[in-house]
């Protein structure tokens, strides 16, 4: 193997230990960051996310409130639950995890979260202020991404940045991160034709799909910086990314590994926005 593997579960220590200094600093002044998560039914991927994040918080000194609701909960009993965060001074920060079952709207679920507590920055508001270059919170996937190329030294300026993959939570917001860091970017979907040609023309590939080991060594030109947002299960039930790792990693300068990569980060980025959030809300910033 030749690439380097950039390593998202230290840096997110790293960032997490900066984090918990200042939450402790916040406590002296009187001051608690407290993180409500809703979990609506009991999908084990989401419940496993979830999880982490619960402990994030509390490796942080955050405080953290969940909320298990049963699969049948109605879009109105959320919303309430919604409503009544909103106006819970103790409650900085919402996330609302994602996928939610079909019978909830996702748009107006989102929506309901004050801007000043969306954590995630999924709100239309939050997610217009980035596109305007103003941003209130960062999207922690595509965040966390870019501190783990900027932490190993990866110049994104005046590269080619491919994004494979057009989600709201990833490949959107991504492109346009990697824009405001003035990258030449370039997005591809499932309906892009030429995807391979494409992808190997990237300097930086970030890819955000999940479909397993999509990205085989002919969509990388040799040298490039990879990064794999992916995470799906292989035939044998093992997590797996959206990049053949074994084969990908020998063409490319760089790369991340599907655990202990992208996910970390995601999740050091949704505790920067939850102190962020206790800031903002207790006009310090
Ligand atoms: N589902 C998959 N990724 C995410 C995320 O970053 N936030 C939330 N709330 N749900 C998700």
């Amino acid at each position: 193997m030749s690439a380097k593997v950039l390593n998202g579960t230290e840096l997110a220590a790293k960032v997490k230990a900066e984090l918990k200094v200042k939450v402790e600093a916040l406590r002296e002044k009187g001051i608690n960051s407290g993180l409500a998560v809703i979990i609506v039914g009991d999908d084990p991927a989401s419940r496993v996310y979830v999880n982490h994040k619960k402990n994030d918080c509390a490796e942080i000194g955050i405080k953290s409130f969940e909320y298990a609701l049963p699969a049948s909960t109605s879009e109105e009993e959320l919303l309430e639950l919604i409503d009544t965060l909103n106006n819970d001074s103790s409650v900085n920060g919402i996330l609302v995890q994602l996928p939610l079952r079909k019978h909830i709207n996702e748009d107006r679920v989102i929506a309901a979260i004050n801007p000043e507590k969306d954590a995630d920055c999924f709100h239309p508001v939050n997610v217009g202020n980035l596109m305007i270059g103003k941003p209130q919170f960062l999207p922690c996937t595509p965040a966390g991404v870019v501190e783990l190329l900027e932490a190993n030294n990866i110049q994104i300026e005046g590269k080619h940045c491919v994004v494979v993959g057009r989600s709201n939570i990833v490949g959107k917001p991504q492109a346009i991160l990697l824009l405001a860091k003035n990258a030449t970017v370039t997005i591809c979907h499932s309906k892009t034709a030429n995807i391979a040609d494409i992808c190997r023309s990237a300097d930086i590939l970030v890819v955000a799909i999940g479909k397993a080991e999509f990205i085989k060594p002919e969509y990388v030109k040799p040298g490039a910086v990879v990064i794999d947002v992916g995470v799906s299960r292989g035939a044998d039930g093992k997590l797996v990314g959206d990049v053949q790792f074994s084969t990908v990693s020998e063409i490319a300068s760089a790369i991340t590994k599907v655990t202990g990569g992208v996910g970390p980060m995601t999740r050091a980025m949704l505790m920067k926005n939850t102190v962020k959030a206790t800031l903002l809300q207790n006009n310090l910033l």
